[in-house]
C-alpha cells in the first residue's frame, strides 16, 4: 500500500511505513468522545475461555481504569487494546477494537502500526541496558524519525515529568534509575513516537508511595495530550486518577474461571452508586 502522510504527528514521521494500513482519517464510527471501542466477545489462550463479554469504550482524553480480582481479565483487555497478545502462542480473540475508523484485527492492518499508535508501560519498569537518552530515541530509530532527535528526545523526557532529573546524565545508562524514574523514563520512551493512547497494566505496583504518586500526577498530566488505560489492583488509585472505571469479576458458574465486565461508569459514579450487585460487594471488600 501506498505510504500514507501521518496526521498528527508531521515531527515524528514525514511518512508512515506501514506496510499496510495506516491509522490516519475518519474517526465518524465512533462517538465524538470516545477514542477507542473495545468490543471483546471471547479471549482464549488454547482451549481455555480467559475473558467473554465486555465492550469497553475508552474515552478521549480520559483516565479508563480496569479494577476487578486478580485473574479476572484485566491484563488481557487491556493486551488486546494493541495486540500485544498477538506474540502469545494460543491467543485468539473474538470482536472488534474499533479506532480511527478501524477494526485493529482487521486483516489488513499491520499490527506494528496498532502498537506504534498505541502505546503500552508494564508493571515491571523495563528499561533496556542503554543509555537514557538511547533508551528515549529507540522506538523513533526504528520508525526511521528524520527530525531533530535531541530536541524529540527532550520533548518526551519532559513529557514524562522526569527531565530536570536526568538532563546532566543523559549518557548514563537507564538501568541506574530508581524504580519510580525507570518506570518515568519508559513512559518517555513510549510517548516519544506520539502514540495517540497510552495503556498501563499496573504501572505503580512495583514502586513506592512516593514514586506511585508522581506517576498518578503524570497520568493527568498525561491525559491532556493522550487517551490512557491503565489496569490497577489498588482500587484508592482508581478513586484519585481514571475518570470512568471497568470493572471486571470472574464468572466460575460454568465450572471454568471467565472473566467478565460486571459494569462501567464515570468513577465516581461506579463508586458511590454501583447498579450492580457484584460491583457493591467487591468495593465493600467482600471478596477480592
Ligand atoms: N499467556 C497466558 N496463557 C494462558 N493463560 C493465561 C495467559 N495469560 C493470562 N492467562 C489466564 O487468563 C486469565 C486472565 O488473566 P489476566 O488477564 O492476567 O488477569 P488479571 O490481569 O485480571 O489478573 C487468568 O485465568 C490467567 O491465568
Ligand atoms: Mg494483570
Amino acid at each position: 500500500m501506498e505510504a500514507t502522510p501521518l496526521s498528527t504527528s508531521p515531527t515524528t514521521q514525514e511518512t508512515c511505513n506501514c506496510e499496510s494500513v495506516c491509522f490516519v482519517g475518519s474517526e465518524a464510527t465512533l462517538p465524538a468522545d470516545v477514542a477507542l471501542d473495545c468490543q471483546v466477545e471471547k479471549i482464549y489462550y488454547g482451549d481455555f475461555l480467559a475473558v467473554r463479554d465486555s465492550y469497553v469504550p475508552i474515552h478521549k482524553n480520559q483516565i479508563t481504569g480496569f479494577i476487578g480480582p486478580s485473574g479476572c481479565g484485566k491484563s488481557t483487555v487491556l493486551k488486546s487494546i494493541n495486540r500485544m497478545n498477538d506474540l502469545i502462542r494460543g491467543f485468539r480473540f473474538e470482536g472488534k477494537v474499533h479506532f480511527h475508523g478501524m477494526d485493529i484485527y482487521d486483516k489488513s492492518v499491520d499490527p506494528v502500526s496498532v502498537r506504534r499508535n498505541i502505546g503500552m508501560v508494564f508493571q515491571q519498569p523495563n528499561p533496556f541496558a542503554l543509555s537514557i537518552y538511547e533508551n528515549v530515541a529507540f522506538g523513533l530509530r526504528l520508525n526511521r524519525f528524520k527530525g531533530d532527535m535531541d530536541e524529540q528526545v527532550e520533548k518526551a523526557l519532559r513529557g514524562a515529568a522526569i527531565w530536570d532529573e536526568v538532563k546532566n546524565k543523559l549518557k548514563n545508562n537507564g538501568l541506574s534509575l530508581s524504580g519510580g524514574q525507570q518506570q518515568r523514563l519508559c513512559i518517555a520512551r513510549a510517548i516519544a513516537t506520539e502514540p495517540r493512547v497510552l495503556l498501563m497494566d499496573e504501572p505503580c505496583s512495583a514502586l513506592d508511595p512516593i514514586a506511585t504518586r508522581q506517576i498518578e500526577e503524570l497520568m493527568i498530566q498525561l491525559k491532556e495530550k493522550y487517551t490512557v488505560a491503565i489496569v490497577t489492583h489498588n482500587m484508592q488509585q482508581a478513586v484519585r486518577v481514571a475518570d470512568q472505571t471497568a470493572f471486571f469479576a470472574v464468572d466460575i458458574s460454568s465450572g471454568g474461571r471467565t472473566g467478565y465486565l460486571v459494569e462501567m461508569a464515570p468513577t465516581k459514579e461506579l463508586f458511590e452508586n454501583p447498579q450492580q450487585k457484584l460491583t457493591k460487594e467487591y468495593l465493600h471488600g467482600d471478596f477480592s
